[in-house]
Formats: structure tokens, sequence, C-alpha cells
């Protein structure tokens, strides 16, 4: 073929994609349905795209397929409907591949043990896609990464099925920027970043994440994209440690961080609310700005502030346990002969996931210090960590009096913090979700 001959083409692959993308006619294939992956499916499939999750834990996928939720954000009846009317549907094999327009990644993007980025699922999945790749698809990575990801390691492992991005396929990097338990910002109305290499991949791109998402801002490549997201969870990480070291300062001057704080966040300019816990959690904050840190060694370039936030915010589980200790000393408690009793092992409040909880690291180290160490969370039934299992407690007046010590760890909304306060021998409370107990308050200690 010419090459004029090809890029009419290429125009052609493009097109068509687009128009089936615009008429909502375009297969939706969203791999990984989890916290990002389901949500986004169902989003998708409620306006009318079919959508095929590929889902590797096949229990996943059966229930998906039974109409059956397990992520929190998804509403129950409206998965139900989906798949009851047949425009969602999950698999857990890749050979549905070659029948899908769109692909869609949504899996984990961990730390190794050396806190390096383990890109191991993403690499497996594009090599998976890669195999059964056509012309006119679009691949758009939504996992969160360090910039390079997209046009460093995806695109080569897709090209070497000989297919061209720009004219036979199209690649794109668009972060999901979800909030989990945010009732006011979702995937629908929270703006939404896409980034693409070349200029045919971002018209594609651009046109299906328009299709159901409010707004949505475009970056000049995937690269840009991905430095966004993780910026953005690394100034999380930063502001949040940066509140965690007034508490540790606050303490050692007898000062009530809480009360320093409020006041603070009153100036209506120049300030932002961000407030200090046990430490950090969940798939984001702990883990993506170690990607960046990892990414910008390769340009010869320290990230500072990665690195202290990371190291105040992995410290406080260590602060809280310190504290709690000084706490049952002032009431003659050895910690060894103490029970207490922790009130949430959930990273967030009101959310049942407990990855990377600072909560349970809470609960590690009284352990070693031969503490008894129950908990209750109303969201988590049990948790399961390679070196520690355990079940929740009822939350009862003799569990909550039969304790030295309840630490409240995560709070979350749906507990009586008054009625805990009022039963409990001591509190120590690292979130103020005892903000609004009025009485017994000589039985609290604040972090
Ligand atoms: N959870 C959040 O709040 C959040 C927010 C924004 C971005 N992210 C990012 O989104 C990505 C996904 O995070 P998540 O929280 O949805 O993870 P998750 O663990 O909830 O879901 C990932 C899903 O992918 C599946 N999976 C793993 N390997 C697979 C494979 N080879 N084939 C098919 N399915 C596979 C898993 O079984 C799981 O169901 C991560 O990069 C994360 O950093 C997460």
């Amino acid at each position: 073929m010419t090459a004029r001959a090809l890029s009419l083409a290429a125009t052609e692959v493009r097109e068509t994609l687009i128009a089936r993308i615009r008429a909502q006619a375009a297969h939706v294939g969203v791999v990984g349905l989890g916290y990002v992956g389901l949500p986004f499916a169902v989003e998708k499939a409620k306006v009318g795209f079919p959508v095929t999750g590929i889902e590797q834990n096949s229990l996943r996928a059966a229930a998906i397929n039974r109409g059956e939720n397990y992520i929190p954000d998804v509403q129950d009846e409206e998965l139900a409907q989906l798949v009851r009317d047949g425009r969602l549907r999950a698999v857990s094999t890749f050979d549905v591949v070659p029948e899908l327009d769109v692909i869609v990644i949504c899996v984990p993007t961990p730390l190794t043990k050396n806190l390096t980025p383990d890109l191991q699922y993403v690499e497996h999945v594009t090599r998976e896609i890669a195999r059964r790749l056509r012309p006119g698809q679009l691949i758009s990575l939504e996992s969160t990464t360090y910039p390079g990801t997209t046009d460093g390691v995806i695109r080569p492992i897709l090209e070497a099925s000989g297919l061209k991005v720009g004219v036979d396929f199209f690649l794109a990097h668009s972060p999901e920027r979800v909030d989990p338990g945010n009732k006011r910002y979702t995937t629908k109305n929270t703006n939404k970043l896409v980034g693409a290499t070349d200029p045919a991949s971002r018209e594609v791109a651009l046109a299906f994440y328009s299709q159901t998402i409010q707004h949505v801002v475009l970056v000049s490549s995937a690269a840009a994209a991905e430095l966004v997201k993780v910026f953005e969870n690394t100034f999380r990480a930063v502001n949040i440690a940066l509140v965690n070291e007034l508490a540790m300062l606050c303490d050692r001057m007898g000062l009530n961080v809480w009360e320093v704080l409020d006041a603070a966040f009153t100036k209506p300019f120049g300030i932002l609310p961000f407030y200090p816990g046990p430490g950090v959690g969940g798939h984001c904050i702990p883990i993506d700005p170690h990607y960046l840190e990892w990414k910008a060694k390769e340009v010869n370039f320290n990230t500072h502030f990665i690195a202290l936030a990371g190291e105040i915010n992995r410290k406080m589980p260590e602060f809280v346990r310190e504290k709690a200790l000084r706490v049952l000393n002032r009431l003659g408690v050895a910690p060894s002969r103490s029970r207490i009793l922790v009130l949430g092992v959930a990273y967030k409040r009101d959310l049942g996931d407990y990855r990377e909880s600072p909560a349970i690291e809470v609960v590690r180290l009284l352990r070693r210090d031969g503490a008894n160490v129950v908990y209750h969370d109303p969201y988590v039934p049990v948790f399961r960590e390679p070196d520690l299992e355990m079940a929740s407690q009822l939350l009862s007046e003799e569990l909550v009096a039969g304790a030295d010590l309840v630490i409240i760890t995560t709070d979350h909304s749906n507990i009586d913090y008054a009625w805990v306060v009022e039963h409990a021998r001591y509190v120590f409370d690292t979130r103020n979700a005892t903000r609004n107990v009025r009485h017994h308050r000589e039985k609290i200690t604040l972090l």
C-alpha cells in the first residue's frame, strides 16, 4: 500500500471506531472488576454500551453473572438489572478480546517489598490482549502508575503484535480518580483526565470518555496524565504527613492538635483541611507516591517530600502504640496484662477495605507488647493478613467495659461514640471521632 492509501485506511479505522462509540454500539471490555473496574463497567453499561468484564477471580465473575454486587460504590439493584438486561456480563478469559472495541485496564499496581513498582498485573494483562489484538481497538489504562508506563511498557508489548499505535489501534491513559465511599463525587461527576501520545489515540479516547463523564480534561501525553494522577495522591500523602507531624509535635507540647487544625481551617483561603490519624492506608496514598519516587531516580532526581511523607506516615502506628502504652501506664495496667479493644480496622470511614490499614499495624504492635487485642468493625467481619487473622467481636456493653482501653482507629459513622465512652474504662481516640461527645471527656485521650 502507498503512504496515502495507508493514511486513508488509518483514518477509516479511527472514524469507524469513533462512530461506534458515539452510537454507544462499541463493545466495552473492562479488565479487573474491583473497586475501580466494577463501578466503571456499571457506568458504561448504564448509558447503553454492551459491557464485558474480564475478571480472573472466577468467584467474582460468577457473582456478577448472578447479578450479585460486591463493591460498596455500586448499587445492588442497578447491577442486577444490567445483568438481567444482558448489558453487563463477566468472563474469566481473554478469548473475548477480539469481540471488544474498547478495552479498559483496571488491575492492581502494588509495590514490591522494596517499595518499587510491581507492574506484573498490567504486563500480564497487556500480553494477553496483545496476543488477540485486532485493528480498530482502543486500549486505555486506568490503573495508577508512574509516568512512562503507557508509552514505555504497554505500547511495546502491544506493538509486538505487528499493529501500530495511532494507525491500527489506539492507546491512552485515563487514571481513575474515584474516592470510594464519596457520595458527592462519583465516577460520573468527577472530571476525567485523558492523555495519549499520538493525536489519533487522543481523539478516540476523548470520544469514548466524553460519553459518560461530565467533563474530560485532555492533557498532551499519556505520561502527563500518569504524572497528574500520582501527583494528586502525593499531594494528599504530603499534607497528611504534615498534619501527622503536627499531631506528634502537639503531643510533646501538650496542645490539642484538633483544636489547632479546626481553628486553622477557619481561614477561608490559603489552607486546605487535612486531618491526622493512625497512618495512611488503602491502595493509593501509601503506594502511588513511591511509583513516582522510583521513576524519578531514573533521571537522577530525589523526591524528598515523598520520602519524608512516607517516613512520617509509616511511623504513625508506632506513635499510636507508644501513646497507648503511656495511657495504660497512667491507668496502672501493664501492657502484657492489658485487654485492648480496637474500634475499626478499615483504612477509611464507612468502608470495609482494610488493605494497608494502619489499624492492623497498631493491632500487630500491641500484640507484640503482649496485650490481648480484640477488634470490632461493622464493615470488616474478618481480616486475613499473611501473619494475622482475626474476627470482629460483637460490640456489646460487656466488650467495651471489659477492655482496659478502647482505641478508636477508624471513625465509622454508624458507631455511637457517646455510648462507647460511657461504658469504656478509657478511650484513646486517634480520629477525633468523639468530637461531639459531651459527657465523660475525662475518659478520653486524643491523638
Ligand atoms: N481503590 C481505589 O480507591 C482506587 C482509586 C483510584 C485508582 N485506583 C487504581 O486502580 C487500579 C485498580 O485498583 P482497585 O482498587 O480497583 O483494585 P482491586 O484489587 O479492587 O481490583 C482489581 C481486580 O483486578 C482483578 N485482576 C487482577 N489480575 C487480573 C488479571 N490478570 N486479569 C483479570 N483480572 C485481574 C482482581 O481479581 C480484582 O478483582 C490500581 O492501579 C489502583 O491504584 C484505585
